[in-house]
């Protein structure tokens, strides 16, 4: 654990596969203790800041009732109502927090090459740990709990041979983001699962997630595909985890938009791209496609009735609130492991 103190933790791709794997073990401990009531305050009297530029309700809570929980006090903050909405900078604004506290956790996810920049930018101006609480590239603390959850159900040993299905599906509330599936397309190819990921045309990934992907397979003799079809995703599947994201074109528009209207504009284009779609939903039928015995996974929220029908989110193969409890695991885990006593 020492070897994380003071460490970043931005992308999943940023740590070594020893790293990933002090945070699990670490996840799974907490856990334990957490359910046999024992108390943790491995961060007693910390602070770390919560830095939102979207809505939360798991991650937020997760990193609140964390910090809580360690023992540290969590400060939640929104960057419209900080002087980051006057111009204030990111540099300027990690030096400033990061002087006041231990640890300093952002989401910034909505806008295309801007979250991961900002963040960057943060943690070049403090020596406390930065930790990625969504960007537009990576999810790294969902993706580790999505970790977690699939080793509890499969086993910690060996997942090689198991398969993750990670597919877009239609959604009608907004264009969401990137991060989801290029995390898991990420981390689930060194993790030593086989991976399958389908969209309809026009949602690809970043590229620079399809390269980091493709790389980790070849280092670890797993599988990455890319296909334009759910149904040959979801066959013999593991895992299915399929989820909404913007197509990628109209996100980079929509970043460059002038003004409000033409982002309005755009997001219903977006919604209206979404919609020639519907038929991208994980429903039973779909579900057996995948092995008699696959997990439905999704990171949450999710669009009932249309990224996935009722029966398959309250049936038996769903995780999902499995999942979204070790989010909280999860959170305290990348918290204790990274954030530091100061000398004051
Ligand atoms: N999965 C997830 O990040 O949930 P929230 O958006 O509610 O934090």
């Amino acid at each position: 654990m020492s070897s994380l103190k003071g460490k970043d933790y931005i992308e999943t791709q940023d740590l070594s596969w020893g790293e990933l794997d002090v945070l699990l073990e670490l996840s799974d401990e907490l856990k334990a203790k957490f359910h046999r009531g024992e108390k943790t305050p491995l961060l007693s009297a910390q602070t770390i800041f919560l830095l939102f530029f979207d809505n939360s309700t798991r991650t937020r809570n997760a990193f609140e009732a964390g910090a809580t929980q360690l023992g540290a006090h969590a400060h939640f903050l929104d960057s419209k109502l900080s002087q980051i909405s006057h111009g204030e900078t990111a540099y300027d604004t990690g030096k400033i927090l990061g002087s006041m506290g231990h640890g300093i956790a952002i989401r910034h996810d909505l806008i295309l090459h801007e979250g991961n920049k900002f963040m960057r930018q943060v943690a070049e101006a403090t020596d406390v740990p930065v930790i990625n609480m969504q960007c537009d590239v990576d999810h790294p603390t969902q993706t580790l709990a999505d970790l977690q959850t699939i080793r509890e159900l499969f086993g910690k040993g060996d997942l090689r041979g198991r398969k993750i299905a990670v597919s877009w599906a239609y959604s009608p509330s907004y264009a969401k983001p990137l991060s989801v599936p290029q995390g898991l397309i990420t981390l689930m190819t060194r993790a030593g699962l086989d991976v399958a990921l389908a969209h309809p045309p026009g949602y690809r990934l970043m590229e620079q997630t399809l390269e980091a992907a493709r790389n980790n397979a070849r280092e670890a003799g797993t599988k990455f595909e890319v296909v334009e079809d759910m149904d040959a995703a979801f066959a013999d599947a593991d895992i299915v985890y399929p989820k909404s994201w913007g197509p990628y074109d109209l996100m980079m528009q929509r970043r460059d938009a002038v003004d409000a209207g033409q982002m309005a504009a755009i997001e219903k284009e977006m919604l209206a791209m979404n919609a020639r779609y519907k038929n991208w939903i994980c429903d039973e039928r779909r579900m057996k496609l995948a092995k008699e015995t696959a997990v439905y996974m999704h990171c949450l929220p999710a669009d009932r009735g249309a990224e996935v029908t009722d029966a398959v989110f309250d049936g038996p193969q769903s995780v999902v609130f499995q999942e979204a409890e070790n989010r909280l695991h999860t959170a305290k885990a990348i918290m204790a492991a990274t954030m530091r006593e100061r000398p004051f």
